[in-house]
């Protein structure tokens, strides 16, 4: 299968980059500044005004948060809990009632070519082949590259998830995880800073997930991108997370942020066979029963 091939060639990639040291978190692996924080949130409360009733939702309230340089940061709450609005803040499709959400020291002002975002239905045009879904990420760009560039960004971006011999083909003519991979590399053509990533996996069958999971995190420490990733599935968050955010019941407030200590790679790894790895998994999940249950007293 074409994603095989890639992951095994994106293995060699990560494997003979200058990472040395084969234990350890990303952070050991990858050294530098102790504290680099690229996005920052300081006390933000966001929500949503409804015009016609005069009423206005608070989704999260007084979040404050640092997300490092080349962190992976997965977030879990609730439904409802205002996980997508925080990373449509960052994204700059939603902007904070109170406080600031900064990145790389600029208060967010709307979208940028710094951020790109992987949206859980993939929003692929049907019209359009896969390399023009991709091709579509620099279109609408200011300082695009020269068209071969943009071949060249294309070609790479569908070499790194895998679609290299699909360049032609249609959104209806793939699979459901083909298409996600569409939408990541349409994230990846611009080499954005940041990924933001809301529920990514969250429509495509659970072993196509894993594979998907096992190619992203090889993708990222290639790429080395800051990832913020939304996710309901608590295995998922450990095992791609170097933190992960566990948020309250809405209104939304940081719950706790757990440190993933498992060493990477963790997909193609025994991670998730490790006593650590059911350790996390074990307190987020006492994390988050505790808020269904709050959920229910509170009807
Ligand atoms: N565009 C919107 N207009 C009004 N209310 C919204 C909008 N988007 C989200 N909400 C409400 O804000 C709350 C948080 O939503 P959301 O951030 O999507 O939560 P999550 O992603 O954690 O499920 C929910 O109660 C939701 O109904
Ligand atoms: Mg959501």
């Amino acid at each position: 299968m074409a994603h095989t091939a890639a992951g095994a060639q994106l293995q060699i990639a990560s494997h003979s980059g200058a990472e040395g040291g084969s234990g350890g978190g990303r952070s050991s692996v990858a050294p530098g500044p102790a504290s680099d924080p690229v996005i920052v949130a300081r006390s933000v409360t966001a929500g949503y005004e409804n015009r016609r009733t005069k009423t206005r939702l608070i989704a999260l309230r007084d979040v404050s948060l640092e997300i490092q340089r080349g962190e992976f940061l997965a977030i879990v709450g609730p439904s409802g809990c205002g996980k997508s609005t925080f990373i449509n803040m960052v994204a700059g499709f939603v902007r904070p009632l109170e406080g600031t959400v900064e990145v790389d020291g600029q208060p967010v002002r709307g979208t940028g070519s710094d951020r790109a975002m992987v949206f859980q239905d993939y929003a692929l045009l049907p019209w359009r082949t896969v390399e023009r879904n991709v091709l579509f990420a620099m279109e609408n760009r200011r300082n695009k590259p020269s068209k071969s560039e943009q071949a060249a960004r294309v070609a790479e971006a569908l070499s790194l998830v895998g679609l290299t011999g699909f360049e032609k083909a249609y959104p209806h003519e793939l699979s459901g995880g083909m298409r996600q991979r569409v939408g990541i590399a349409r994230a990846l053509v611009t080499k954005p800073d940041i990924l933001l990533m809301d529920e990514p996996f969250g429509a495509v069958d659970a072993m196509t997930r894993e594979a998907m999971q096992a190619e992203f995190e090889r993708i990222i420490a290639q790429t080395r991108q800051t990832v913020v990733f939304i996710t309901h599935s608590i295995d998922e968050a450990v095992m791609l997370g170097d933190r992960v955010v566990v948020i309250s019941n809405r209104p939304g407030t940081i719950k706790e942020v757990v440190d993933v200590d498992l060493p990477r790679p963790r997909l193609t790894g025994d991670a998730k066979g490790s006593l650590r790895f059911a350790e996390l998994r074990e307190h987020i999940w006492s994390l988050l029963q505790d808020e269904a249950l709050g959920a229910q007293e509170a009807k």
